[in-house]
């Protein structure tokens, strides 16, 4: 994915601007910030959930700014959202379902499905469970579910560890690094937990107040004091 002078906002309010931002086919970039940089905000307009107010996004060749979420899912870029990431009122197996829903082939949904189970058995066990019956580590793991059902070739997820505990947190980022080596999936993450998820990625970029003020090499950001620096 490529970024060009993105800008973003609500009604008047701009939240981000002047965004670039490379994401090299086949790697994981971690995007930080702290609470209120516009991560979100962001992540919305690289999706199509929000209209961007300037700037251009391509994903491979293509240039995909503007477009429709089911457009893009489509195309093979798959969205996990911050929270609230599954129906909360159909089960398990309906939410994978529903994940599938731009591919017809039964047989390849039935191979993905397998798939999403095999990386995460507490969904092949509480598969006719109701997904907000399930603890909030488990509804993550469906969230990412879904969006492995598309298939993607890009994955953009908007803070998959919040509120989980360390266990979890742990679990979350190994299924990230695993859906990238297995399925070669290019993968942007939003994180606040440096500690987990700096160790992941190829490539780190920082927001604050709505700016990008440190893109490239996340290795220097593991030291705690230049770190603080950029948040
Ligand atoms: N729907 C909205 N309408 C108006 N302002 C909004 C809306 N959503 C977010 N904002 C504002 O935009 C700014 C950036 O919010 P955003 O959700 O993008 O931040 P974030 O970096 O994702 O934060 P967090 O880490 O807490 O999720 C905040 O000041 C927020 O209040
Ligand atoms: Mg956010």
């Amino acid at each position: 994915m490529k970024v060009r002078g993105l800008a973003a906002g609500y009604g008047r309010k701009r939240v981000v601007e002047g965004i670039d931002l490379d994401v090299a086919a086949g790697d994981i970039v971690l995007l930080l910030g702290h609470n209120g940089a516009g991560k979100t905000t962001f992540a919305r307009a690289l999706f199509g959930l929000l209209e961007p107010e300037e700037g251009k996004v391509w994903l491979g060749d293509k240039e995909i700014t503007g477009r429709s979420p089911a457009r893009n899912v489509a195309d093979g870029f798959a969205f996990v959202p911050q929270g609230h990431g599954v129906f909360r009122t159909l089960t398990v197996a309906d939410n994978l379902e529903l994940g599938g829903f731009v591919e017809h082939d039964r047989s390849l949904l039935a191979e993905r499905r397998e798939r999403v189970f095999a990386m995460f058995p507490i969904l092949a066990e509480r598969s006719s469970q109701l997904a907000g019956t399930m603890s909030g580590g488990q509804q993550q793991m469906l969230a990412i579910g879904i969006a492995l059902m598309h298939a993607p070739s890009f994955m953009l997820l908007d803070e998959p560890s919040i509120g989980l505990a360390p266990n979890l947190v742990e679990k979350v980022m190994q299924s990230v690094v695993e859906i990238n080596r297995t399925l070669g999936t290019t993968i942007l993450i939003v994180e606040q937990n440096v500690k987990a998820s700096l160790p992941i990625a190829q490539r780190a970029a920082v927001f604050k107040t709505g700016q990008k003020i440190y893109d490239g090499d996340p290795e220097p950001l593991n030291d705690h004091v230049r770190l603080m620096e950029y948040f």
